[in-house]
């Protein structure tokens, strides 16, 4: 073989050698791009979620934890608009999810009842609609579930009772309507949590005319 030829042979391998072990983007940074590619980010907020980077654990606004499995997004007043990707739901070990003062639009995916390791769920003064889905009631290690100051629409699910680790739930400012639910964890809950929803009526709220049961307000 033609000294060139070996070299060239060899070049061949090494490539083939860096290239084999370059591993790929982890399943959680495939995830935090699918949001990233959905939203508008005018201030460059999310610059650095480099998607040649295999996992999202060096991510400005991201923290992992010792397996590189992402724990928190602290997204709060970074002048984000877009939709709340159903995909997030695919990080099973997020505790904080922060979005709060931005302008995400849409409903809240009934999927983020998944996130079962869900400690905060921070979705305050956004422009989200839509209805709360039931399905959050599944979230048993929830802590603070804040969606106060968005455009939430039809009634409280009465499943969000069952969660019995809330200790901030805030839901004033949207327009929910029908009745406050006032067993298990609402029992807690103080009246201004649920205040300007000018249809919900309830302990502590001024009488609206709103229609005398849930199922069609
Ligand atoms: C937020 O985005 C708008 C454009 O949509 C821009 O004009 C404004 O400067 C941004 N604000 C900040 C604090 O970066
Ligand atoms: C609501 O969010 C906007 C940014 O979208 C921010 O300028 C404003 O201060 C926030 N208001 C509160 C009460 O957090």
């Amino acid at each position: 073989m033609a000294p060139a030829t070996a070299a060239g042979a060899l070049a061949v391998v090494l490539v083939a050698l860096v290239a084999s072990t370059m591993a790929d983007p982890s399943p959680d940074a495939v995830v935090l791009q699918a949001l990233r590619s959905g939203l508008q980010d005018p201030s460059g907020v999310l610059k650095s979620w480099d998607p040649e980077l295999e996992d999202p654990c060096t991510w400005f606004h991201i923290a992992c934890d010792d397996s590189l499995r992402v724990i928190r997004i602290e997204l709060g007043y970074s002048n984000l608009s877009g939709p709340l990707s159903p995909e997030l739901a695919k990080l099973d070990q997020l505790q904080y999810m922060e979005f709060g003062a931005n302008d995400f639009q849409g409903t809240i995916p009934a999927e983020f009842g998944d996130l079962k390791n869900l400690i905060s769920m921070d979705l305050y003064n956004n422009s989200i609609s839509g209805r709360i889905p039931a399905s959050l009631g599944k979230l048993s290690n929830l802590k603070f579930l804040r969606l106060e100051q968005n455009r939430l629409t039809g009634p409280i699910p009465r499943e969000l009772a069952g969660l019995t680790q809330l200790v901030v739930m805030d839901l004033s400012n949207n327009d929910l309507c029908g009745t406050i639910p006032t067993t298990g964890a609402f029992q807690n809950i103080p009246p201004s949590c649920f205040a300007n929803n000018p249809r919900l009526r309830g302990p502590g709220q001024q009488q609206g005319g709103g229609p005398s049961d849930d199922t069609d307000c």
